[in-house]
């Protein structure tokens, strides 16, 4: 309970907003009942829905299904559901890019989830930065929450072969650039590409931070994989509804701060690398230890690297989708897999363990085609480094196992792209000086860049080069990656361009030495010649004038903080 707030429950509880707690319930309780509620319906519990449905977020498409199941859950344990609107992100629909918007919606959730009169709150969300957001604000209030995703999409078929957002559309826009699909296939492919309603079908961003809750403890067992459309996915809802009454009478409800710790900090990234998940969750997810006043080290997901398998077959990094992933156990059968390198005492929403959850668990259901055996797995060490050196002093991110491994150790010529701008005016001409074995730097898309840090870090391969067949090279940015991409890939270099990092210095001609084995990136330039660019360098933009830009360009953090705003931060996080 907030300041100021009485212990009484219900919907008409008074606050003392008026100096007169009996004046406040009085009026409160008189305009609810005008919804037609039953005293005894306002003396309920009060479970609170987070709905996010929205018109511009096709992956929210089920809410109205959702928010129902959870409602008959909640009922039938005795509290009063509410459901209450925030803003929704539809990740294909955002300009400049989604990440912006991702500390607006968490201040939406932390601000109304706190003003409201609710006991516990049901947080549903799904595309890419909506968990986050979410998760984010729920730890700000602190006021018991469980988290519902919205769930995968069903593959699409496509000439015999299996489609799923976005990483086959990728593939597709690959074989056009390159000349190999004609302008009518490539329309024939767009439509069969996503054909349910829920989230990107492969290992992205929304798949890996929807395993990440369940390991975290705030979803129940097997909730991140359910799709979108199978009955699971209700009944799931249904049982969130029912644990949330439970969390809203329980004067000792698992909080959201309890389940962020450095352990259960240390599972997330242990399931991160064993699912070869999303670059951006690491963003997220030391955005969420912010909130908890942890700092996400990055230091420590290199140790953890060096002893978690890679066990998920899924793409983009593998053959399978997360309809797979979940008729294979899910979460669970990966938890059971990992079990000696998880901290199993870390608690979750329903009261139990981790270890608790794994207790009854069946190994002979896991379907070992997609959750290899922790003896047997794809890789014996992790698919996502960060790496330091004299271009990324504070760190960059590569997904090892999605690139190309000849390209892993490799000293390289730059080709440099000063913007985003620069970059679509100039990487298809035909005069472009490039090289197949050249790397591509992007400057100035970074967290404090006007770009706001978009997915730009797959940069297309020159036209010309793919046409020859080139299919990867190095690219470096501080730009993000979506996470259904793949190639090497060096992202979130962080300080950023925009800020003054050494990014920003890199010229074309210039050499790096990319060495993943040594978790390095250096730029092959010496100190004296940096010190003189740096010299050269424009004076930073001023921050917009108003509006929620105003806040953003003064308060958003580099890439390792999560890109949070500062203000939003437990201040031990900061
Ligand atoms: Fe929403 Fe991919 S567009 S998860
Ligand atoms: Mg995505």
């Amino acid at each position: 309970m907030s300041d100021g707030e009485e212990t009484a429950r219900g919907m008409a509880r008074g606050l003392t907003n008026y100096g007169d707690r009996d004046f406040a319930r009085y009026l409160r309780r008189s305009f609810a009942l005008s919804m037609g509620y039953s005293r005894e319906a306002l003396d309920r519990p009060v479970v609170g829905i987070n709905s996010t449905p929205s018109g511009f977020n096709n992956c929210h498409r089920t809410m109205p299904e959702l928010v129902e199941a959870v409602r008959r859950g909640a009922m039938l344990a005795g509290a009063l559901p509410v459901e209450f609107p925030t803003i929704s992100l539809g990740e294909p629909y955002l300009t400049p890019t989604s990440l912006k918007f991702r500390n607006l919606m968490s201040m939406d959730v932390e601000e109304m989830v706190r003003a409201q009169p609710m006991d516990s709150v049901v947080l549903i969300g799904g595309c890419d930065k909506t968990v986050p957001a979410q998760i984010m604000g729920a730890l700000s209030t602190d006021r018991p929450a469980v988290m519902l995703v919205t769930g995968p999409m069903m593959t699409g078929r496509y000439k015999g072969e299996r489609l799923g957002a976005c990483t086959d559309c990728r593939r597709y826009w690959a074989r056009f650039r390159a000349g190999e699909v004609d302008a009518g296939e490539i329309a024939k492919v767009e439509s069969n590409l996503a054909t349910t309603a829920g989230t990107c079908a492969v290992m992205g961003t929304a798949s890996t931070m929807a395993c990440l809750a369940e390991v975290l403890g705030f979803g129940l067992a097997g909730s991140a994989t359910a799709p979108a459309v199978h009955a699971d996915r209700l009944r799931i809802a249904e049982e969130t509804g029912h644990i949330a009454a439970r969390l809203a009478t329980d004067p000792k409800a698992v909080r959201p701060t309890d389940l962020v710790t450095e352990r259960s900090l240390d599972n997330a990234m242990r399931i991160l690398l064993a699912l070869s998940g999303s670059t951006n969750a690491l963003v997220h997810l030391a955005a969420i230890a912010g909130r908890a006043g942890i700092r996400l080290s990055l230091r420590r997901l290199n140790e953890l690297a060096e002893t978690t398998p890679v066990l998920v077959n899924l793409k983009p990094v593998g053959s399978n989708y997360m309809e797979d992933l979940h008729a294979a156990g899910g979460m669970p059968a990966l938890m059971w897999e990992l079990r000696h390198l998880l901290n199993l005492d870390c608690p979750t929403v329903t009261g139990e363990t981790l270890g608790d959850r794994l207790s009854g668990f069946d190994p002979g259901m896991i379907d070992h085609s997609v959750i290899r055996r922790f003896d047997e797995p794809i890789e014996p060490k992790g698919g996502l480094i960060a790496l330091f050196g004299n271009l990324a002093p504070d760190g960059a991110i590569l997904k090892r196992a999605a690139a190309t491994p000849e390209l892993l150790e490799k000293e390289a010529r730059v080709v440099v792209f000063s913007s985003l701008e620069d970059l679509a005016a100039r990487v298809d001409d035909p005069a472009l000086d490039v090289r197949a074995d050249d790397a591509l730097v992007l400057q100035n898309a970074g967290p404090t860049s006007p770009a706001a840090m978009p997915e730009a870090g797959y940069l297309p391969i020159p036209r010309k080069l793919a046409a020859a067949g080139v299919k990867d090279m190095i690219r470096i940015s501080d730009a993000r990656m979506s996470g259904t991409a793949f190639g090497a890939i060096v992202l979130h270099v962080s300080p950023d361009a925009a800020s003054g990092g050494p990014l920003a210095l890199v010229r074309n001609g210039d050499r790096i030495r990319l060495s993943a084995s040594g978790n390095r990136i250096d730029l092959l330039v010496d100190d004296a010649e940096l010190a003189r660019r740096r010299a050269d360098l424009p004076p930073p933009l001023p921050p917009a004038e108003r509006g929620y830009a105003a806040l953003y360009d003064r308060h958003v953090t580099q890439a390792p903080s999560g890109c949070d705003f500062d203000f939003l931060q437990h201040p031990k996080a900061r």
